[in-house]
């Protein structure tokens, strides 16, 4: 069977995921989040107290991981463990290891017909030959006001100017690396979310109309 995969990237707190959620709810899509699994990571680094700048000590601790989760947790979403995810993404080593382990998700899933990965290299590097390719477009205001919004509702203490600057430093961070930067892959459809979701999905629907 030959699977269809959808990309989505984007900046931080574009929206990417809530747009993924959308396609694999209406077309019956498995999601996988990447970026999950780069906070994971920068989870177990914290947890055990390694320092981001230890590179040998975060190869070492990689190599011994035999299964890492793939699950949601509040734990993962503080903006101390976003930051110490976006320092431990410079890593080729980090980024193959968190690119492997996206193929063995897609190749496990035998009888799953289509996928919707998000993150910020899925179309330009890990699934260059996707089906369809997205990237999610909106101002820096936008995002972190949704930011502040969640986090808030969700029981976090937060303040605005913190959450904007953050978001400020991962995109630079994101755009600037040398592996695998933040771009608009080849071929990508760029989607506006800075309007209503409403908006958002008749962009994704009439892309998707052939799905
Ligand atoms: O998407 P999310 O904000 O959860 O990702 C956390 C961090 O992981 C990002 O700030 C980014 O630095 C890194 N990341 C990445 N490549 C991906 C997904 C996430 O570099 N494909």
């Amino acid at each position: 069977m030959k699977k269809i995969i959808i990309t989505i990237d984007g900046p931080a707190a574009s929206g990417k995921e809530k747009i993924a959620k959308y396609i694999s709810k209406k077309w019956k899509f498995k999601h996988l989040d990447s970026g999950l699994l780069y906070r994971r990571l920068a989870l177990i680094l914290h947890n055990e107290k390694i320092e981001t700048k230890d590179i040998n000590e975060i190869k070492k601790r990689i190599e011994k991981i035999n299964n890492i989760s793939f699950r949601r947790s509040k734990k993962l979403r503080t903006q101390e463990i976003s930051q110490l995810a976006s320092k431990i993404a410079i890593h080729q080593f980090v980024r193959q290891y968190v690119n492997d382990l996206q193929y063995d998700f897609v190749s496990k899933h035998k009888k799953i017909r289509g996928f919707v990965i998000d993150g910020r290299d899925i179309g330009s590097v890990v699934f260059k030959k996707a089906n369809l390719k997205l990237y999610i477009e909106v101002n820096s205001e936008i995002r972190a006001k949704r930011r502040y919004k969640q986090l808030i509702d969700s029981g976090e203490k937060s303040i605005y100017r913190k959450i904007l600057m953050d978001v400020k430093l991962r995109d630079k961070k994101d755009k600037m690396r040398e592996n695998s930067p933040l771009i608009i892959p080849n071929g990508a459809h760029i989607i506006n979310n800075n309007k209503s979701f409403k908006h958002t999905i008749n962009q994704i629907n009439k892309l998707m109309e052939n799905f």
